[in-house]
């Protein structure tokens, strides 16, 4: 998917091997800017280490029916998005949307969304869903917008002494389509 943004080069593709070591600080860096007063940084710090090790995040690169996103603005890495299969029938999980904070509300959030919706549809789902954080209020406000509406409360021991506060949002594949 290719967009001109304002004469800016904008593309979302899969991605890469390669990308990882970028990926992990580019995810370092939007936690940092964004989730202190959410979760707090010993969460963050343990979260990153679950979430985005190097070799969790290659080892996902590897897996049948998880994929791996890069948003490209002028050449760089300035966001990313995964799903996977649920495994439930019809059902896509969005697990990860981050967009540098420098590129939020330029729509590329919606796009990666709308890439997801694509390949949810391929692979025959109706539904993506996702978890995100109560207290995340521009997130939700993000996922309202492109569609999604609330369908539940979780609360889960993730370890460490940590729990996650989520509100389980879910979408029809495709959202505003
Ligand atoms: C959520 C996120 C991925 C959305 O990406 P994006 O590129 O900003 O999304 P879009 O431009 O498609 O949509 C923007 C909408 O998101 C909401 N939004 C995004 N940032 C916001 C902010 N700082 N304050 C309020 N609303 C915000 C608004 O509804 C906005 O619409 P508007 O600009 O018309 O008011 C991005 O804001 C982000 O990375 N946030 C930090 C990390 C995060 O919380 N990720 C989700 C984890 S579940």
């Amino acid at each position: 998917m290719i967009r001109e943004n304002g004469g800016t080069a904008v593309r979302i593709e899969p991605l890469e091997l390669a990308d990882v070591e970028r990926l992990v600080a580019l995810a370092r860096e939007i936690w940092y800017a964004h989730y202190p007063a959410i979760i707090g940084a010993a969460q963050i710090e343990y979260m990153l280490d679950q979430r985005y090790g190097r070799d969790v995040v290659r080892a996902e690169l590897q897996r049948d029916g998880l994929w791996w996103d890069r948003l490209m603005v002028a050449g760089q890495l300035a966001g990313f998005a995964s799903y996977f299969l649920t495994g439930a029938p019809g059902e896509m999980k969005l697990d990860k949307l981050y967009v540098h904070p420098r590129h939020q509300r330029h729509g590329y959030g919606g796009m990666m969304i709308a890439r997801a919706c694509e390949v949810a549809r391929r692979h025959g789902c109706r539904r993506l869903t996702l978890a995100v954080n109560r207290n995340n209020r521009s997130a939700i406000a993000a996922y309202l917008k492109h569609g999604f509406r609330v369908a539940d409360a979780v609360v889960k021991d993730i370890g460490g002494g940590f729990v996650m506060d989520d509100y389980i949002m879910e979408g029809n594949v495709p959202l505003n389509g």
